[in-house]
C-alpha cells in the first residue's frame, strides 16, 4: 500500500515593485544595480543579488562568468558568499533576485539555480532563521517566499548527516 504525499508552498505575488514593503523595495533596487554590473559576456544574462543582513547592511553580488564555463558562478552565490565572508556572525533576513537579459524580456519572476538554492538551505541551518526570498524578472509579477525550503523543500542539509 502506497499513498501519496502533497507538498505545497505558499508564494506572495506582487504585480510591481511599488506593491512591495519598502524594505524589499529598496533591497530589489539594490539587486537590479548589480544586475546591470555582471561580468557576463556569454550568456549576455544579467543576473543580480542583494542580501539584507539582521544588521541592516546590504550585501550585493552579481553573475561572473568565464570562457571556462563552469569556474563562473551565479550572482545569489556571489552575493551570500561575500556575506558569509564580511559578516560571518550576522544573519541573513532576505534575498532579492532579478536578472535583465540583452536579448529578451523576462517577464517571470528568476528562478534560482538549484545550486545556489542549497547555498540558501546551508545559511538558513547556519543562522537557525528562515530567509526571505524575492524573485523577479524584468517586467512581471514579483514573488516572495518566507523561506528558502519553501523553493526547496526535502533539501539535503546539515541534520540530514546525523541519524534520528
Ligand atoms: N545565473 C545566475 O546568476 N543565477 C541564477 O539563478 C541562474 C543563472 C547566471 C549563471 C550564468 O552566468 C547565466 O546566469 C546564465 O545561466
Amino acid at each position: 500500500m502506497s499513498k501519496m504525499i502533497t507538498v505545497s508552498i505558499e508564494i506572495e505575488e506582487f504585480d510591481s515593485m511599488s506593491q512591495l514593503a519598502e524594505e524589499d523595495e529598496v533591497l530589489m533596487a539594490r539587486a537590479i544595480d548589480s544586475a546591470a554590473s555582471a561580468y557576463a559576456p556569454y550568456s549576455n544574462f544579467h543576473v543580480g543579488a542583494a542580501v539584507l543582513l539582521e544588521n541592516g547592511e546590504t550585501v550585493t553580488g552579481n553573475n561572473q562568468e568565464n570562457v571556462a564555463y563552469p569556474s563562473g558562478l551565479c550572482a545569489e552565490r556571489v552575493a551570500l558568499f561575500t556575506a558569509g565572508a564580511h559578516f560571518p556572525d550576522v544573519p541573513i533576513k532576505t534575498i532579492a533576485i532579478t536578472a535583465q537579459s540583452e536579448s529578451f524580456d523576462i517577464s517571470e519572476p528568476l528562478a534560482p539555480c538549484g545550486a545556489c538554492r542549497q547555498v540558501m538551505v546551508e545559511y538558513e541551518k547556519k543562522y537557525t532563521g528562515k530567509i526571505r526570498v524575492i524573485l523577479k524578472g524584468e517586467t512581471g509579477k514579483i514573488w516572495v517566499v518566507q523561506s528558502i525550503n519553501d523553493i526547496l523543500p526535502f533539501s539535503f542539509s546539515s541534520d540530514k548527516l546525523k541519524s534520528l
